[in-house]
Order: C-alpha cells, then sequence, then structure tokens
C-alpha cells in the first residue's frame, strides 16, 4: 500500500514542464537516450558501465527529461562520496553533480533548472553536507546556472578536462536553498 511519503515522491519525480515535457527518475532503458543526450551536447563522455553503475548506485537523483515520444532531451545524474571531516574521524557524504545536459533545441525554458533543483533534493536524502562540481572555465552559461543555485566558485583545476582546459570547482553548502 501507497504512504503518503510515497506518493510524495511519485509526484516530485514526474513533473509537467509545458504540455509534453516531463521529468521524470532515469529507468534502465533510457540509458541509451542519456548517452545519446550526453555525447551530442558534451565533450566528456563516458562508457555505459559508468551510467549504468550511476543509476545502479544513486537511482533517486538520476533524472531525465522526456518529450511527447518519451525520448530523452535531458539528464542530470548525481553520485555520492565520502570523505573525511574536518574535525573529527567521522566521514561526511558529499554529492558530486557528474553531469547534465539539455538537448539544444529545449534549452532555455527551465528544463535544466528543475532537473537540478528536483535532483538536488533527491541527493540530500544521503545526509549530504555539500554540494560540488567542476565545470569549464569557458562553460558561462553552466556556471550561470550552478550560481542560480548558489553554488560558488571554491577554487580552480588546472588541466582538467583532457583537451587542457581548466575547470572551476564549485561548492555550496547542502543546506542552502
Ligand atoms: N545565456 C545566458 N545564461 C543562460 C543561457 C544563455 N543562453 N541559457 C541558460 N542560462 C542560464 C540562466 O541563468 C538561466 O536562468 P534564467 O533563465 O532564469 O536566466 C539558467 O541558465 C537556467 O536555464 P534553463 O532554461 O533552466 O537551463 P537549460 O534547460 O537551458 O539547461 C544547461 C542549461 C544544462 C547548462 C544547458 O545549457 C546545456 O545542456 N549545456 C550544454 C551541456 C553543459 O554545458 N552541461 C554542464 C556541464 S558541467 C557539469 O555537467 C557538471
Ligand atoms: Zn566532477
Amino acid at each position: 500500500m501507497g504512504t503518503d511519503k510515497e506518493t510524495k515522491i511519485n509526484i516530485m519525480n514526474n513533473i509537467k514542464i509545458e504540455s509534453q515535457i516531463l521529468i521524470r527518475r532515469c529507468k534502465l532503458n533510457d540509458l541509451e537516450g542519456v548517452i545519446e543526450v550526453n555525447e551530442r551536447e558534451l565533450p566528456e563522455d563516458y562508457p555505459y558501465f559508468f551510467y549504468k553503475s550511476i543509476l545502479d548506485n544513486f537511482p533517486e537523483a538520476f533524472l531525465v527529461a522526456t518529450d511527447k515520444d518519451n525520448k530523452v532531451i535531458g539528464y542530470v545524474m548525481w553520485r555520492v562520496e565520502q570523505i573525511p571531516s574536518m574535525d573529527s574521524l567521522k566521514y561526511v557524504n558529499k554529492g558530486h553533480l557528474v553531469s547534465i545536459a539539455v538537448s539544444e533545441e529545449y534549452r532555455r525554458r527551465g528544463i535544466g533548472t528543475t532537473l537540478l533543483s528536483n535532483s538536488i533534493s533527491a541527493v540530500k536524502k544521503h545526509k549530504i553536507t555539500e554540494l560540488v562540481l567542476e565545470v569549464r572555465v569557458s562553460n558561462y552559461i553552466a556556471i550561470k546556472l550552478y550560481e542560480k543555485f548558489n553554488f560558488k566558485m571554491n577554487s580552480a583545476k588546472k588541466n582538467y578536462y583532457r583537451d587542457g582546459e581548466n575547470a572551476y570547482y564549485m561548492v555550496r553548502n547542502a543546506d542552502t536553498n
């Protein structure tokens, strides 16, 4: 029987943007579509098993946007990493944004924002203390999006990308809105 909590989660995971666009959790048979969007929109590509392991381990924060034909037009995925805390011998969880992309023809309609806000709520269920990500220093648009979510530039990572470009390491307290 469905509890109130489950109902809430279901609603949260099926969000309609406009009439035909849906944001929901990624399923196994969405992975090919996710990979297609990734390869079209981002130079950082990953092997299938990498996506599969993110989906196996952190399914609640792996979301897709789909069009009227149920085709994937955007995705977001996170992983949770354990890091030693500064002030004790305990470990704390850090949410790491692995990748987000929206197909070019669907951009600037709030899909990226909806993917990010709902995946942040989902990843925070892992008792996260901070949220982190890397972004190309030239990726002005993605940086704007992250700043909208209160991520701050923490440092630069030299030569982070295979083509030699530097990354900004951006960080946000998990409890910030
Ligand atoms: N110019 C300036 N700012 C922009 C633009 C633009 N053309 N497009 C988006 N933004 C910024 C704005 O701040 C915007 O907020 P606003 O509309 O309130 O001003 C904000 O981004 C969010 O816009 P959305 O419509 O919600 O985002 P969209 O669906 O267009 O997706 C995304 C944004 C995912 C960054 C998209 O541009 C994309 O797929 N880019 C290519 C892939 C990429 O760079 N991904 C991030 C790599 S880093 C990583 O994955 C950790
Ligand atoms: Zn990263």
